[in-house]
């Protein structure tokens, strides 16, 4: 048994692993540029005060928070809206709005543990801070939903509300702000026998009749101001071509910095912990002591993004090697031409390796297999006086002798 174990609620990502993670990492990277957002990167700790202006007391019970030698209340993020908000408070307030901002990083929450759900996970996300319209919350949306089909990700579920209509049952309740919190609380997991206890029985049937189907009923939806919103919303959704889009009046969200509209993307496939994505409008500046301007962003949790792509027909597979170089013997000629021709390739791009084992021919051919090498290069005595190498493709066995001088135009094909 080794003496030590990773931290429990953390992982190890091998070379595979890793591969199929990058590969979905910079396939939304690129779709966010598409979108016109920018990458931000922000300190991996912040002052705990941060997290408790934007979420109360309460959060450092979630948070790895502690005292550093300085005296200093530091706490790990758990999400990276405050921190965004924070660098564009310090420092972007004088852009041209909207400022487009994107990110991606490894947060710390202390929960516990289980399929999905990780006390060091990874998010990729957006803000798009400074456009006060239903054509932010809209792009932001589709932003979501674009990276999502570009990574192959489509059983996915859509649910879209809007919290001014919460509020304006709760405003023509007596319920006090704690037990409104709750309510919201409740809500948000689902829980109606829980909510049945608090809310006074008006206010519950008229929830009850919301979230009975909302889509079905535009009677109800023109009722609400909120609900014309989201009807608008999704047309402007269908424009940009989602048209898998529901609204649901129980998308209430944990966090309390939201505003208005929230959304939640849901991947069935994963059981309990099924929620890829969670997002919203919201406003933070004027709390960390900058101008009020109004946001939309959302965070994807990237671990079940990979979990559910694993559910799905989508096969990623993490780049293989192009070429591994095999000299044979031990002509120190052929071994300096194995290295010329290894870094040429590199050189061009071509993912390239070499023995560095001294293995033989049998061997190095079940090695090649194994590490999922497209094409071996062998280099013998007879290659070397023709100026030429034996490759060898993987899939099919064939083999060919090539010219060195055409090597890589032959393996880039
Ligand atoms: P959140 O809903 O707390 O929102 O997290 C976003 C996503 O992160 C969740 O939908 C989930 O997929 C993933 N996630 C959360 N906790 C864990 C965990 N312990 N293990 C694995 N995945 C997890 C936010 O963080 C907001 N900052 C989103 C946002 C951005 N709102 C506006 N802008």
């Amino acid at each position: 048994m080794p003496e030590f174990q990773r931290p429990r609620g953390t992982r190890d990502f091998g070379p595979g692993e890793m591969a199929k993670r990058r590969f979905v990492e910079s396939n939304m990277r690129e779709t966010a540029s598409t979108f016109g957002f920018g990458e931000v990167m922000t300190p991996t700790f912040e002052s705990t005060d941060l997290f408790i202006a934007r979420s109360g007391e309460d959060i450092v019970n979630e948070m790895y928070a502690f005292e550093d030698k300085g005296g200093r209340n530091i706490a790990l993020r758990p999400e990276l809206t405050a921190s965004v908000m924070r660098f564009y408070v310090n420092e972007m307030q004088s852009l041209p709005k909207p400022v487009k901002l994107f990110y991606y990083g490894n947060m710390f929450r202390y929960e516990r543990p289980q399929a999905g759900r990780y006390r060091e996970f990874f998010q990729f996300g957006a803000e798009l801070i400074g456009a006060p319209s239903i054509e932010a919350d809209a792009e932001v949306i589709a932003l979501a939903l674009a990276s999502l089909k570009n990574i192959g990700l489509e059983e996915i579920v859509v649910r879209i509300g809007n919290l001014t209509i919460l509020k304006s049952v709760f405003d023509r309740t007596d319920l006090t702000e704690k037990a409104k919190k709750e309510c919201r609380r409740l809500i948000d997991k689902d829980d109606m026998d829980g909510l049945s206890k608090i809310m006074p029985e008006k206010a519950l049937n008229e929830l009850m009749m919301l979230f009975s189907s909302p889509e079905k009923s535009y009677e109800i939806l023109n009722n609400y101001e909120g609900g014309i919103y989201l009807l608008k919303l999704i047309k402007k959704l269908e424009a940009y071509g989602f048209d898998n889009c529901t609204i649901d009046y129980k998308v209430a969200r944990g966090l309390d910095y939201y505003t208005g509209m929230v959304f939640e993307i849901d991947a069935p496939s994963l059981g309990a912990e099924k929620q890829i994505c969670g997002g919203g409008a919201y406003k933070l500046a004027d709390l960390f002591g900058g101008q009020e301007v109004n946001s939309t962003g959302y965070a994807f949790g990237f671990d079940r993004i990979m979990l559910a792509l694993e559910n799905s027909d989508v096969k990623i597979s993490g780049k293989k090697l192009d070429a591994y170089i095999l000299p044979i013997g031990d002509n120190p000629n052929i071994k300096t031409d194995a290295i010329k021709i290894l870094m040429q390739l590199r050189d061009a791009g071509i993912s390239a390796d070499m023995d560095l084992m001294g293995r033989n021919m049998k061997k190095a051919m079940k090695y090649a297999n194994n590490i999922g090498a497209e094409k071996v290069i062998i280099i013998g005595e007879n290659e070397l006086a023709e100026e030429s190498v034996t490759v060898r493709d993987m899939t099919s066995g064939e083999q060919e002798l090539i010219s060195t001088s055409e090597i890589i135009q032959y393996i880039s094909k």
